[in-house]
């Protein structure tokens, strides 16, 4: 007998249930992409280019081969064949252009570029022999400053997943804000943003004979990871199968399938043994990252501080070989009401890595620059910040002239607010101070997508009365495997414990990548579906077993509870299920869905969630160093299906907020076009003195269009408000405006400019 007790959801959903991979993960049962083991497995350690453009002229790699223990080094030179069209480099995540090819030719597009994979017995003599490659270069003249290059900027090709070219301008808004009451203009700069996940990316491929291949990738997508690698590297797909049941934290660095899978996978094949490579930490900052941008925001608004204009640009990093685009403006147009709109959005090409997504990605940068925006235009209009918002109440989403699916926004405020505190703020920057100590209050909204994707699920129930139920999913660490699980359990009035939720593995059923905050909208439904499923056949068993007993109900007639099934009107007449399954003599019920959105129904609608984030900060004015006290994020994000996780995700993006208003900023030395601080000693990340009191309140909200569960996804919401209302917080605690992050103490006490 299991010693869990039973966990019989008291509602459907809403239960905050804990982590049910928790267990494996703290006594390391969970295993990550690198510590898979495999018979007569080598090592591989990537070499990274040093200069940011140019070719190499020569590679020397025979010192590292005379090296004890090393079996092969590849290079461009001698690397496996390699598929030729752009098409089949691209993974389902790449945006317009040429995906970076690994070891492909003699060219360098950007510093840290893998040129070479030194294969040893051991990682110690890979790493020691990969110093031993000898590599001259044809340097060529770079360029890695965004700000040097602003006047070359273009209008990008707009195709990738999730993006959409600005709305049209609405009216005339440069006239409007002419002749307007109150006006802002400010320009604010975002700096490029390295993913710096506990876990480095790694895989374990595995030669399983000719042309076979299994991979455990540490990537978003186990099915985007085995398409691409397959097509890249000249395999039958069904000869590749790619696991990843565990990820130590992603945020978007695994949504593209990355070098080292492509580097492990050549190295299998080439020696016919398992291959491993992990990166360094250093190496975590050569691939995808947040792009740097600078932006402009002009506003202006009436006496009673009704906007009148909204004009918004955005200039960000691509590579030369791709065009990286993310919603940066597109906020703008939806967020409030305002009559006169225009948004720009362009990108320059840098000799650098193609940026990312990273969690929220566009929404987080374009929201903090509008939102410190408003709150420089509340300040000029002498205005309460939160009035001004609720004066500006977007009712509908006016850049797509579309009603929102559903929008608690004004809940998030109230209750935020409430929270907070906010009513006793007095509006004066300069006003509250506790010793030599200023304090500031600042707040901000938040919004993001909420999105479904098709997906898939299939169930297997068992005569012993477990149910195990799989998709093609992840979990990045915010909780599918549990939410998952519930979902089922909950589904079939199943035991929490009786339910298993199978993941991270490209021979499961389709899902899409996990990420957009999409994958309970989008996989959640799939496992509702077809628990739904199962439940008929159940039910359709139990009428031709005991109908007679039950009284030949209706499948509205009966429930699932307890490992049942019931009569709703007399819980007396009850039958296991497991009995049911035995007794019938067809063995497991097995089921599949491909669960689709309701395109027609939700396509009319804008479907979003939104927040509301009030930070309390300390500032030292003389060191310039700012301390967050308090935070409060109030979020509208449809139905939750477990509060606890869910607060989990919302936590941790405030702490990234934190970290990315104060803390985050790569730094590039631009004569050699190299990121100078890759590493976390100079990469800045808030860590356990940076957090204090955070309070996070999930608002009721229901949504019968974004999908038949009602939830709109919590990953990414929670990190959007975050840095602008702190930034807001600090100009009310200093009457200084930070508009460069992050506010690094030299900004803030004025010794630089910001
Ligand atoms: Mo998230 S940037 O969609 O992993």
């Amino acid at each position: 007998m299991s010693s869990v007790p039973d966990i019989t959801l008291p509602r459907p959903f809403g239960a905050p249930i804990s982590r049910v991979d928790g267990p494996a993960k703290v006594t390391g049962r969970a295993r990550y992409a690198a510590e898979h083991p495999a018979e007569g497995l080598t090592y591989g350690v990537v070499v990274s280019a040093t200069i940011a453009r140019g070719r190499i002229a020569r590679i020397d790699t025979g010192a590292a081969l005379a090296y004890p223990g090393v079996v092969e080094v590849l290079t461009h030179e001698n690397r496996p064949a390699m598929a030729r069209l752009d098409l089949l480099h691209k993974d389902i995540d790449a945006p317009s252009g040429s995906p970076f090819r690994p070891l492909y030719d003699d060219r360098v597009h950007s510093e840290g570029q893998p040129i070479a994979l030194v294969i040893a017995e051991t990682f110690e003599a890979a790493r020691h022999a990969a110093r031993l490659v000898g590599v001259e270069y044809e340097e060529e003249a770079h360029r890695s400053d965004l700000s040097e290059w602003l006047g070359e900027a273009y209008k990008p090709s707009p195709r990738k997943f999730g993006f959409k070219s600005p709305p049209k301008p609405r009216g005339d808004a440069a006239a409007a804000f002419a002749d307007a009451a109150v006006r802002v203009a400010s320009e604010y700069y975002t700096p490029a943003e390295f993913h710096n996940p506990m876990e480095m990316h790694a895989t374990t491929a595995i030669w399983e004979g000719p042309g076979r291949l299994t991979v455990y990738d540490k990537t978003q997508g186990a099915q985007n990871s085995r398409m691409y690698l397959a097509h890249v590297l000249k395999l039958r797909k069904n000869d590749v199968q790619v696991l990843c049941p565990f990820i130590g934290g992603a945020f978007g660095s695994g949504l593209r399938p990355n070098y080292q899978l492509v580097l492990a996978g050549m190295g299998a094949l080439r020696l016919e043994r398992p291959v491993r490579v992990v990166l360094t930490r250093q190496q975590m900052f050569t691939f995808g990252h947040r792009p740097e941008t600078y932006q402009t925001i002009k506003l202006s608004c009436d006496d009673g501080g009704k906007l009148t204009s909204l004009q918004h640009t955005a200039v960000s990093e691509t590579s030369y070989a791709e065009d990286y685009v993310e919603v940066i403006v597109n906020w703008s147009a939806m967020a409030y009401s305002c009559p006169n709109t225009t948004l720009d959005y362009k990108l320059v090409q840098l000799d650098r890595y193609t940026p990312l997504d990273m969690r929220a990605p566009g929404a987080v940068t374009g929201m903090h620059a509008l939102e410190c925006a408003l709150d420089e235009l509340a300040h000029a209009a002498k205005i309460d910040p939160m009035e001004l918002r609720l004066r500006n109440y977007a009712e509908r989403d006016e850049g797509a002239d579309k009603p929102f699916s559903s929008k608690a926004l004004r809940d998030c405020y109230r209750q935020g607010a409430e929270r907070f505190g906010w009513e006793k703020r007095n509006p004066e920057p300069r006003s509250m101070r506790r010793g030599k100590t200023l304090i500031g209050w600042g707040m901000a909204t938040g919004m993001w997508d909420a999105m479904q994707m098709p997906g898939g699920a299939r169930a297997v129930f068992r005569a012993d009365g477990t149910l195990e139920v799989s998709s093609a999913t992840a979990d990045i660490g915010t909780g599918t495997y549990t939410v998952m699980t519930q979902i089922a359990a909950a589904t079939l009035g199943l035991p929490m414990e009786k339910v298993t939720f199978k993941l991270g593995d490209s021979t499961l059923p389709f899902a899409p990548i996990e990420g957009g905050s999409m994958t309970v909208a989008t996989i959640g439904t799939a496992v509702q579906e077809v628990c739904e499923k199962v439940a008929r056949r159940l039910f359709r068993l139990a009428r031709i077993l005991d109908g007679r007993w039950l009284g030949y109900p209706l499948f509205r007639e009966v429930e699932f509870a307890d490992g049942t099934i019931r009569r709703k009107d007399d819980p007396s007449k009850a039958i296991p299920l497991a009995s049911l399954v035995e007794r019938s003599g067809y063995g497991d019920i097995d089921k599949k869905v491909l669960s689709l959105p309701r395109i027609l129904k939700q396509s009319k609608y804008t479907r979003a969630t939104h927040s509301a984030v009030f930070v309390e900060v300390r500032v030292d004015e003389d060191f310039g160093t700012v301390e967050v006290a308090r935070v409060v994020n109030a979020v509208a994000a449809g139905r939750i299906v477990n509060p606890k996780t869910a607060r989990s995700q919302i936590e941790g993006a405030v702490v990234w907020g934190i970290s990315k208003a104060l803390h985050e900023e790569s730094l590039h030395d631009h004569r050699l076009g190299k990121v100078m601080n890759h590493n976390l000693a100079e990469y800045h990340v808030a860590a356990h003195r940076d957090i204090e009191d955070i309070d996070v309140v999930f608002v009721e909200e229901e949504d019968g269009v974004v999908n038949p569960l009602g939830v709109k996804g919590v990953g990414e919401i929670g990190i959007v408000a975050v840095s602008a209302a702190i930034a807001n917080a600090v100009f009310h605690a200093t009457g200084r405006r930070v508009r460069s992050l992050p506010m690094t103490p030299d900004k803030v006490a004025g010794l630089t400019p910001s």
